[in-house]
């Protein structure tokens, strides 16, 4: 059976869940900076009131169970005018369970193509990704995002090394040879 995946915007009603999977992300496969017990209900409802306010917040439901969350994406505006062009802080999950399969990809089309069509006065969005995070780097880099530097031994892993971030920012394309 073909599943269908379809993307909404994320709600406050939708804080518990989507707390169940960050807690799944950061306890069976990492990439999120969080550790599970990090993740709570003031992160949480931090991120999603900020973005509703001056972001974006989608996310995807399990088609078999609408009560289970299996991806989340969201970013939003610093707060400050000098940066009202700009979305910052992206961050993206898919339940393990669910990952390699497209889900990222068909997430990260619905936000580009509500910033494109609704956001005409953001030029930029950032995130930093953990260098060995390359899975997620080359997500990014499919959607037009270019790594500018490496924050050297920025982000301690589970056995405690230290490694690189690296800065990472999409342009709209208009903007890219001004
Ligand atoms: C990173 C993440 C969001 C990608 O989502 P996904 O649904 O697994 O990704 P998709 O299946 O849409 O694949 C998108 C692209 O990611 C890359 N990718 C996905 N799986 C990969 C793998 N196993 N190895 C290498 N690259 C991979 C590829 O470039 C792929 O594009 P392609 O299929 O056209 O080559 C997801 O793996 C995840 O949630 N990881 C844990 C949390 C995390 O790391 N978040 C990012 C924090 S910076």
């Amino acid at each position: 059976m073909q599943l269908e995946y379809s993307v909404r915007e994320a709600e406050l009603s939708d804080l518990h869940k989507i707390m169940v999977l960050y807690k799944a992300v950061a306890t069976r496969s990492g990439g999120i900076a969080r550790q599970a017990d990090e993740v709570t209900e003031t992160y949480v409802r931090n991120f999603i009131e900020r973005c509703h306010e001056t972001g974006i917040i989608l996310t995807i439901e399990n088609p078999l169970n609408p009560e289970i969350l299996i991806a989340e994406v969201h970013t939003c505006s610093p707060g400050i005018k000098v940066f009202s062009h700009l979305f910052s802080d992206l961050t993206i999950v898919v339940h393990p369970d669910y990952q390699g399969k497209g889900i990222g990809s068909l997430l990260f089309r619905a936000l580009f193509k509500e910033i494109e069509l609704k956001h005409p006065e953001i030029i930029r969005v950032e995130l930093i990704a953990k260098e060995s995070n390359q899975k997620a780097i080359r997500l990014y880099k499919k959607f037009g995002f270019k790594a500018e530097g490496k924050l050297e031994k920025r982000i301690s892993g589970k056995t405690g090394e230290l490694e690189a971030d690296i800065p990472m920012a999409w342009i709209r394309k208009e903007w890219q040879l001004l």
